[in-house]
């Protein structure tokens, strides 16, 4: 089998085919989600808990909705009103509850690499559902499975990446897996929200939309992370957006059959114009949210075979 890991920490471990055996399975169950039966039962017996300790609308309905598709027992644990709030550490918490035997854990959390320190404590699978500034290696898949429908192909593609890339773990992602399947990449946004190190990479840096946008096939604008900034990274949301806002002026200089891509959740007139990301001819964004149920319905499938496997190798 092509897809050989244990844990979905990052797209970082992964390998171009594993990449590639996500999204084919994905295909599979976009499929089923848009038949009449929309369940299977590749996860029954199994048992999937949800821990956010960080806000989530689209990831966490997803991840609950792709379980119970597959036939899991699923389990949200409200996390503000867990005992987190009473001082218990992320590992005493992560320890309790491999204590009950889940087989998938799916976790959020606000520290970059708090999921890496959890899935070394316990046995089951553990798929990152955003860690911090690290990864989010779901949203880079269902973006990616999103721009294979859309475009036809996943390779030699011209993708802007544009806002907040210093905060956004979205990115990160993304430009990680772009890179992986040899695309080009482009990072635009001002220089006070590029990140130290961005050469590393591999992909080139614009502070302006103009030059950055020309000849692109994919615009993808991220949402200003206010949450995790701790100054004055901008002057004003006003001037940002005079300089950096997706409206259809700047779109022009992208290609003519470009696709706007926003991971959710969007700040209409921050970074993007609410036209815009409704122009069902150009803003694939509801597509988007709709391969995030399938993506995570594959992931899940494919850690759970393997999750399998191994306890049968064991036994
Ligand atoms: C993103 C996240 O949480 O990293 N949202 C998401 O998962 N769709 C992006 C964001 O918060 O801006």
């Amino acid at each position: 089998m092509s897809f050989t890991q244990r844990h979905l920490l990052g797209i970082e471990p992964l390998h171009p085919a594993e990449i590639t055996a996500i999204l084919d399975l994905a295909e599979d169950y976009v499929a089923l989600n848009r038949s009449g039966d929309k369940h299977s039962e590749v996860l029954k017996g199994l048992t999937q808990i949800n821990m956010f300790f960080e806000n989530s609308t689209r990831t966490q309905a997803s991840f609950e909705l792709a379980g119970k598709r597959l036939g899991a027992d699923v389990m949200n644990m409200a996390m503000q009103t867990s005992s987190v709030k009473k001082g218990e550490t992320l590992i005493d918490t992560a320890l309790t509850l491999n204590a009950m035997h889940p087989d998938l854990l799916v976790v959020r959390h606000p520290h970059s690499g708090a999921v890496n320190l959890l899935a070394e404590k316990v046995n089951c699978a553990v798929l990152n559902a955003g860690d911090g500034k690290h990864e989010h290696p779901t949203q880079a898949l269902l973006d990616a499975l999103t721009i294979r429908r859309k475009k036809g192909r996943l390779h030699r593609l011209t993708v802007a990446i544009c806002g907040d890339i210093a905060h956004s773990r979205v990115a990160r992602s993304n430009l990680i897996l772009l890179g992986k399947m040899e695309n080009r990449v482009r990072l635009i946004g001002p220089p006070t929200l590029m990140p130290a190190g961005v050469a590393e990479f591999g992909c080139e840096v614009y502070d302006d939309m103009q030059k950055g946008l020309e000849g692109a096939d994919v615009v993808m604008m991220l949402r200003l992370q206010k949450e995790r900034m701790d100054g004055g990274f901008i002057p004003s949301e006003r001037e940002y957006y005079h300089r950096y806002g997706l409206d259809a002026e700047k779109l022009a200089f992208a290609k003519d059959d470009a696709i706007v891509m926003h991971p959710g959740p969007m700040n209409r007139g921050v970074e993007i114009d609410g036209t815009i990301a409704d122009d069902i001819n150009r803003s694939v964004i509801q597509e988007q949210v709709e391969m995030g149920v399938a993506v995570r319905m594959a992931a899940m499938d494919l850690l759970a075979r393997n999750l399998l496997a191994a306890r049968a190798a064991q036994a």
